[in-house]
């Protein structure tokens, strides 16, 4: 009897934990078609240790990088859709999305910690994990080693075959001096409501932000939602309009994802108009206050928001690519190119020498500029007549 008693009671339990799982997975909206939770179980069964273990090194160096990275996943999925597009150097085809002034001020740390991931995600499992699956899971980290939530990503993106142009990176990511009225309808037009766009807004509880992000509300007047102490300091580290200082985004706890951005905005201490005017707009203000009360809906809808905005424009199934480098599509991967064709030609010198009326020499040219400055170290060998 007791023994039929204790079973019901298990069962009951067992029960019900299964029912509050399934709740939590039905509270996420469908996934778009291509996507799942389980993408790469089987492919790539370490892949979200390979990431966590080597972000974790970074992060204990530079927990700034961590901001880094969640600004680079928003700036590739609003551009374009989630596609890694941002990744890309520009080509002979023109600039590329990193040429454009919203992205100038992306940490270019952040795309080396990128492609040092994906090399290390492809020795592991071979070339199988798209760039911009690495960036979305490297965000959803940045989120979580921070002190933020741990969230699902759902997996199996692909890469993008091209970038936008500038034109279009500029108007797809919003300014920072942009009101609500502005954010609101632009955002709205990717299918986000108020409350998304004020809780995306709070991945400004990490980070920095340059002088010239913010001085047009301290130069040549200021700004009167700003509050006076802290405006006051920003002009100490701001002396002019144009300087190349940073500070931080949240005043009260920089480093950590938490709600104090919430608190910082009703203290009227937020950084940027498009933070500040959340507070001052009525459409938004309740949810501001309803954030800085409750840390736990910040991060509910924080969450939904993410898992949103990382299924923008997807490309899955046989569209795009796995990049093997991933700020060069595989086409125009001279480094892959160079050691085949150099392979190539050595064989042909050995088994074939060119004839001496036709001297040949070989001679190495640098198609490809690497649009970050940082020196490409893939040469093209051609063979020319050296006569
Ligand atoms: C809603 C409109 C948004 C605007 C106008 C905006 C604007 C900006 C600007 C101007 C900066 C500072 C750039 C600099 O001066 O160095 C910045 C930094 C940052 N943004 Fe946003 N942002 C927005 C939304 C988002 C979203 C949706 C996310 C992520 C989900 C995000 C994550 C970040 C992070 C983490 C930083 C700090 C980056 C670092 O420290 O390197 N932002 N944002």
């Amino acid at each position: 009897m007791a023994c039929a008693f204790m079973l019901l009671v298990v069962s009951s339990l067992l029960l019900s934990s299964c029912f509050l799982v399934s709740e939590a997975q039905s509270s996420h909206d469908p996934l778009v078609s291509g996507l799942s939770w389980t993408f790469y179980q089987s492919s790539c069964p370490e892949l979200e240790s390979i990431i966590r273990k080597h972000l974790k090194k970074i992060f204990k160096e530079d927990i700034g990088q961590a901001a880094g990275l969640l600004r680079l996943h928003f700036h590739d999925c609003f551009v374009q859709g989630c596609d890694g597009s941002v990744l890309l150097d520009g080509s002979a085809s023109g600039p590329s999305e990193q040429e454009a002034t919203p992205n100038l001020t992306l940490r270019p740390e952040a795309f080396e910690i990128i492609n040092d991931l994906r090399a290390r995600v492809h020795k592991q499992c071979r070339r199988v994990v798209s760039c911009a699956d690495i960036t979305t899971i490297a965000a959803r980290e940045a989120v979580y080693l921070s002190g933020g939530p741990y969230y699902d990503v759902p997996l199996g993106r692909r890469d993008g075959l091209s970038f936008a142009t500038r034109n279009t990176t500029l108007a797809n990511i919003p300014a920072p001096t942009s009101n609500t009225s502005f954010l609101l309808s632009s955002l709205a037009t990717k299918n986000f409501d108020a409350t998304n766009v004020v809780a995306l807004s709070g991945a400004h509880t990490i980070g920095r932000g340059h002088c010239t992000s913010f001085t047009q509300r301290l130069y040549p007047t200021q700004d009167s939602t700003m509050d006076k102490t802290f405006a006051n300091n920003l002009k100490g580290v701001c002396p002019t309009s144009n300087s190349t200082n940073t500070t931080m985004l949240d005043i009260r706890t920089p480093n950590k994802f938490d709600n104090k951005y919430y608190v910082d905005l009703m203290n009227r201490q937020g950084l940027f108009t498009s933070d500040q005017d959340l507070y001052t707009d009525k459409r938004t203000r309740d949810i501001v206050k309803s954030f800085a009360v409750n840390q736990t809906l910040f991060f509910e809808k924080f969450i939904s928001s993410m898992i949103k905005m990382g299924q923008l424009s997807v490309l899955t199934g046989t569209h795009g690519e796995i990049r093997a480098n991933c700020s060069v599509r595989n086409s125009d991967n001279v480094y892959l190119s160079a050691v085949v064709e150099e392979e190539e030609e050595t064989w042909k010198l050995k088994t074939k020498p060119p004839q001496s009326s036709i001297p040949y020499t070989m001679k190495y040219v640098l198609p490809l500029k690497n649009m970050r400055g940082t020196a490409k170290t893939a040469y093209l060998p051609v063979l020319q007549r050296s006569g």
